[in-house]
């Protein structure tokens, strides 16, 4: 594992020097870089000819393209994502090394096929169709299968694709739901149907925004109450809600179609019981999709992933390396166990794009099973995260993460100021808790609310960046923690807020 997890074990010692890390990480992944941009350069004079260049023994220089069939391509990649320890900075060049030697150089005068060419950008980064992005179809699959994998889709078919985000992967998968259940859709619209999405009441707003993107409207979503305690849907309460529409009591004829679990709510970092969510599912027909956008790297660590037991039973699974996992952003999977479904719920005629599924019948032009056409190839960060740090990097990053969440959460219990939201130790990365001097609240939730929030523009002055969110007396601090974030960094934080604490609220 690289030097961010060895400083991260003596934290308050040992000087950072990521600096260092990347300025080197990002010398050598240029010098891959440019010589490739420069041999386009070099070729475009020989287009002339209408040929190709040759070599000294005479052999031909195509700097276009080096074509290769999938299965054919699949044995020269060799790409495997390290389940134990990552392979550094060896592994990761060897890959990009890879990447560029079997992409499309969409830099080469030659390239005339999609709309587009490269200027000032590292086009071939791009997946879209087969023939002009192989590596990155292969990476693509390659990399949401292992992932899918991990979360017990086992099937022959399991895998997934990149979207544009966690809320990008959660309209994808409504979109996938409403078509693989109800396929004639696709062209009457939902109008007939009128259906119903249910999510917890601590569900993300991606899933309104995204009932109101597919024109179902926002008051298609039935927000599911939770349980007080733990913030978890309520299984029973969701049965209830289901019964309701299948009763029609409104009289307005609606269709159950999709459940949205969460794995790591966005305030306070609940993970719902995805078995008895899927039994209620499954009595009914219904969908369940799992909003793992912030919890889903969970399974990365034995520690923790049995938060998220039952995954399985999902049929969709939304994951964001680009969160917990500290991928650059955007990096969002939407995973499942046969994507085919996938393809045949987005899978549209466009002759002039797509030309067919490959000789083993898998697709892999997979712009047909996604809400996009040509995409960024975020794949490709987790891909290059994973070779580097290995999944036993990835948990031990996630380790180390819960490890500064449960500290800050101890701290606050004890401290006398202060009163704990959030369980302890917390069930994700978030530590919520309000302020209360003595160890009692303010009466109104106004006076708890100015408290939070002035405190909190006053740590801003102390250089700590902090959020709030509403609470049932009024809001509270919530507190996120990250793979990165210091056990020097976590005392500094509870001294900072006992400090700006005086100030706010006079004795
Ligand atoms: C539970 C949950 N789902 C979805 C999202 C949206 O993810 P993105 O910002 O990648 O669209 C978030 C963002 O915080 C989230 O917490």
């Amino acid at each position: 594992m690289g030097s961010i997890a060895k400083e991260l074990k003596d934290t308050t010692v040992q000087p950072l020097q990521r600096a260092d890390e990347l300025e080197d990480l990002i010398d050598a992944v240029k010098s891959l870089i440019i010589p490739y941009v420069r041999s386009a350069d070099e070729a475009a004079s020989v287009k002339t000819t209408g040929q190709v260049s040759k070599d000294a023994q005479g052999r031909s220089q195509n700097t276009l393209v080096d074509v290769q069939k999938p299965a054919e391509l699949i044995g020269k990649l060799k790409l495997s994502l390290p389940e134990g320890e990552g392979k550094g900075k060896t592994g990761l060049l060897a890959t990009i090394q890879d990447v560029l030697k079997y992409s499309v150089n969409t830099w080469d005068q030659g390239f005339l096929d999609k709309l587009y060419a490269s200027w000032r950008g590292i086009r071939a980064f791009t997946v879209h169709v087969y023939q002009v992005s192989p590596v990155l179809t292969l990476i693509e699959k390659t990399t949401a299968r292992q992932l899918a994998n991990l979360f017990g889709f086992t099937g022959p078919r399991a895998g997934g694709v990149s979207c544009q985000g966690g809320s990008a992967s959660n309209l994808t998968s409504i979109a996938i739901a409403r078509n693989a259940l109800y396929p004639e859709c696709k062209r009457s619209g939902n109008a007939a149907k009128r259906f119903v999405l249910f999510t917890s009441a601590h569900g993300h707003y991606s899933v309104e925004k995204a009932a109101v993107t597919c024109g179902m409207g926002a008051d298609a979503v039935v927000p599911v109450p939770v349980d007080a305690a733990t913030g978890c849907m309520d299984p029973l309460a969701l049965r209830a809600a289901i019964l309701r529409v299948l009763d029609d009591e409104d009289g307005e004829g609606r269709t159950p179609l999709y459940v949205n679990a969460t794995a790591g709510t966005t305030v306070l970092g609940s993970f719902d019981d995805f078995r008895a969510l899927s039994a209620v599912c499954r009595e009914f027909g219904v969908w369940l999709h799992i909003d793992g956008s912030w919890g889903g790297p969970c399974v990365f660590s034995a520690a923790q992933r049995h938060k998220l037991a039952g995954s399985e039973l999902a049929d969709s699974i939304t994951v964001n390396p680009h969160k917990m996992m500290n991928v650059p952003v955007t990096c969002s999977f939407l995973l499942t166990n046969d994507l085919s479904v996938f393809h045949r719920a987005n899978t549209l005629p466009a002759g002039y794009l797509f030309h067919g599924a490959g000789d083993d019948g898998e697709v892999y032009d997979l712009a047909d099973l996604t809400l996009q056409c040509g995409r960024r190839a975020d794949s490709l960060k987790l891909a290059l995260a994973w070779i580097y740090y290995g999944a036993a990097g990835f948990e031990k990053m996630i380790d180390h993460a819960f490890a500064m969440a449960a500290r800050l959460a101890g701290a606050i219990d004890v401290a006398d100021d202060f009163k704990l939201v959030s369980a302890n130790p917390p069930p994700c990365l978030q530590v919520c808790f309000y302020y209360a001097p003595g160890g009692r609240l303010a009466e109104s939730k106004e006076e708890n609310t100015r408290r939070t929030r002035e405190m909190v523009g006053l740590l801003i002055a102390r250089g700590f960046m902090v959020d709030y969110a509403p609470g049932p007396q009024g809001s509270f601090f919530r507190v996120v923690v990250n793979c990165q974030t210091l056990e020097g960094t976590v005392e500094g934080l509870v001294k900072a807020l006992g400090e700006v604490g005086k100030e706010v609220v006079k004795a």
